[in-house]
């Protein structure tokens, strides 16, 4: 079998999984600030090839955001390694010599395929960090949200789609981490700071260090 196209040893990976509307965008901004990630959302390097000139996927693309579906994993693996070797390519340090290269992957993976292929074909990740939250608070923010962010999927009938896909689908690749002691679990109610000082603590247990 080949190998993966970058090293757990020249970079470092972490996951950041979560229901639609837990948080996992907001608090991405305070782990690229104090702990010095580059952050990758899937969402919106599909939302970006959507709407690019020439896709072949933008229609495609569409549909699934708003059924609320998983994307075939193909084109969202390809996204994401090429933006990684993008980034690694404006910071050539980052791999010699310099500290490794953080990746935080948000939104991602989504479905046990995804988890297999990325981790033999890009990189294996070092753990998971998972947002805990009920329903019925990422619905209020979720339907908050969409007064406002114009995506197709932020409304009562995707939202109801994306929920489900979301237990079905998505939490057996928690489980599936939780089983290697791969994740770090925090409860995602209570302010944007509140929830932050959790996640810091998690990190902090595991030894992961700030920037
Ligand atoms: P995700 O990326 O997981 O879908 P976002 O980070 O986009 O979630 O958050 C969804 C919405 O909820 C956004 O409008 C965001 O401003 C808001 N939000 C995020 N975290 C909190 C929080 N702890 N309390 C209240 N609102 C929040
Ligand atoms: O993470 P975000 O809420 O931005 O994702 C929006 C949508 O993008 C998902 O509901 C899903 O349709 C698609 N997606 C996907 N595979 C991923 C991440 C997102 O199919 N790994
Ligand atoms: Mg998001």
């Amino acid at each position: 079998m080949s190998s993966p196209r970058f090293s757990p040893q020249e970079v470092t990976v972490v996951f950041l999984l979560g229901g639609p509307g837990s948080g996992k965008g907001t608090q991405s901004s305070n782990l690229v600030r104090d702990y010095g990630f580059t952050h990758l959302s899937a969402g919106d390097l599909l939302r970006a090839e959507q709407i690019r000139e020439g896709s072949e996927y933008g229609q495609l693309i569409k549909n699934y955001i708003t059924e609320g579906k998983i994307v075939p994993m193909e084109i969202t693996v390809a996204l994401l390694s090429n933006a990684m070797a993008d980034t690694l390519s404006k910071n050539p340090g980052s791999t010699s010599g310099g500290k490794k290269a953080r990746f935080l992957i948000d939104g991602f993976p989504r479905k046990l395929d995804q988890a297999v292929f990325f981790e033999s074909t890009v990189c294996p990740s070092e753990f998971t960090l998972f947002l805990d939250c009920p329903e019925e608070v990422m619905e209020t923010r979720l339907l908050k949200r969409g007064e406002t962010s114009g995506r197709d999927d932020d409304n009562a009938a995707s939202i109801r789609k994306r929920f489900r896909t979301f237990v079905e689908t998505s939490m057996p690749v928690v489980t599936e981490f939780e089983k290697q002691d791969k994740v770090i679990s925090v409860t995602a109610t209570g302010t944007v700071e509140v929830v932050y000082e959790r996640i810091q603590a998690g990190f902090e247990k595991r030894g992961v260090q700030k920037a």
